[in-house]
């Protein structure tokens, strides 16, 4: 009976998810698939022979793309490999993950670029809630120092990228996933200018990167002098005024951190609002898996993007243990977009897509780079969606 119950279960997940099946039923299924892939990309990744201090992010010309520590998703991959530990409790799996975790040491000095937040809170973050038998806070607190030099106190922001040709002092909304190292680091040392410059920089987030109906822009230019707003543009968006998919998943993802190590309201209502701006949307598509921008206008081949989804999955899961009314709305959002995720449309099949989880993503198109391949960061929400799915209160 459980043999005939496992073969259903497998032809069913053979074509796309069939729709009487819940994101539960089939949640166990996609963790071993996932550990499949990732034995795969783990064997495929250590035999190339560029490898050394290396890190798979994407598929480019056929081949698996490896980027240096200083790349900003280079914290992604040890992050799966933590989550991949955590989801099946396999010690290869803490062996892999802090392999790559260690690779990444240097990266807590570096001043020249927010995304320290990432890489160091996705890989030794990660390493001391997942599995702590090595002590890494001093590596979380010398990074959030180094992020902290970035910190413009006249503008109450940090800056993200260093002054170019075209903004003075960048501001992206992706900086909001920066913050969670920030209030680690205030945790362990006891020292609250960390989380002091964490409320700061989202509670100006609020203020000045957000639109009436909640939706974000993706690039602001600050004077760091005085906090004025120089120019609201895009990066990777489809127009200055348009909704850029991932940007919307960042923050949502971004305030709900916000709310749990703060517990300030405010934090909680603009992540509700911001999740009923992309549930909401009337061109989100009907398996909930954005295409790259909410504004761009839709062709047939217009790009989904799968990180973007993922992001606000794992989003959504945590930010359902937080809301007082309709918990239920939030956590079946994000079923469904892991159901959908999960089904063969975007999950790739064992031993292709070079051994990365997600198909379907994309990098930036302005800049034409990483147009509909995998990416390191949809595969690492969707393991951490996995993870809050199986062990959410
Ligand atoms: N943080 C860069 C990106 O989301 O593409």
């Amino acid at each position: 009976m459980r043999n005939l119950y496992s073969i259903l279960l497998l032809i069913l997940l053979c074509g796309s998810c069939a729709k009487n099946t819940s994101f539960s039923d089939i949640r166990e299924t996609i963790i071993a698939k996932a550990t499949n892939q990732y034995d795969y990309l783990y064997d495929t990744t250590s035999s190339q022979l560029d490898n050394k201090n290396r890190f798979p992010r994407t598929i480019e010309s056929d081949k698996i793309r490896l980027v240096y520590n200083y790349d900003w998703t280079s914290g992604f991959y040890p992050g799966s490999l933590w989550y991949l530990h955590a989801l099946t409790g396999d010690s290869k799996w803490k062996n892999r993950a802090m392999q790559y975790t260690k690779k990444l040491d240097t990266i807590q000095y570096w001043k020249g670029n927010h995304d320290v937040g990432f890489i160091i809170e996705c890989s030794y973050g990660n390493a001391m809630k997942v599995a702590p038998s090595e002590d890494f806070n001093k590596i979380i607190v010398q990074t959030a120092k180094s992020l902290s030099s970035r910190f413009r106190p006249g503008a109450g922001i940090i800056q993200s990228w260093n002054s170019n040709e075209k903004w003075d002092c960048p501001v992206i909304i992706d900086n909001m996933m920066n913050l969670e190292l920030l209030f680690h680091a205030t945790k362990i040392s006891g020292d609250p200018k960390y989380s002091d410059i964490a409320t700061s920089h989202a509670d100006n987030t609020i203020k000045n990167h957000y639109r009436d109906d909640f939706s974000s822009y993706h690039v602001l230019d600050y004077n760091k002098e005085t906090g004025d707003i120089v120019a609201r543009n895009t990066a990777q968006g489809y127009a200055d005024e348009s909704a850029w998919a991932r940007g919307q998943a960042w923050g949502l993802y971004g305030f709900t951190v916000c709310y749990r190590e703060t517990k300030d309201e405010k934090y909680l209502e603009q992540a509700i609002k911001i999740a009923d701006f992309i549930k909401n949307h009337p061109q989100l598509p009907e398996d909930k898996v954005p295409y790259w921008d909410y504004d761009v206008p839709k062709e047939k081949e217009t790009p989904r993007d799968a990180s973007a989804a993922s992001i606000a999955a794992s989003a959504l899961y945590e930010l359902s243990t937080f809301v007082k009314d309709d918990k239920e709305a939030y956590l079946d959002f994000a079923d469904e977009i892991m159901y959908s995720l999960s089904s063969s449309d975007y999950l790739a099949e064992i031993e292709t897509n070079k051994g990365f989880l997600l198909k379907h993503s994309v990098g930036s198109i302005p800049h034409g780079v990483e147009i509909d391949v995998p990416l390191n960061y949809a595969d690492y929400y969707f393991l951490e969606a996995l993870y809050r799915s199986k062990t959410l209160k």
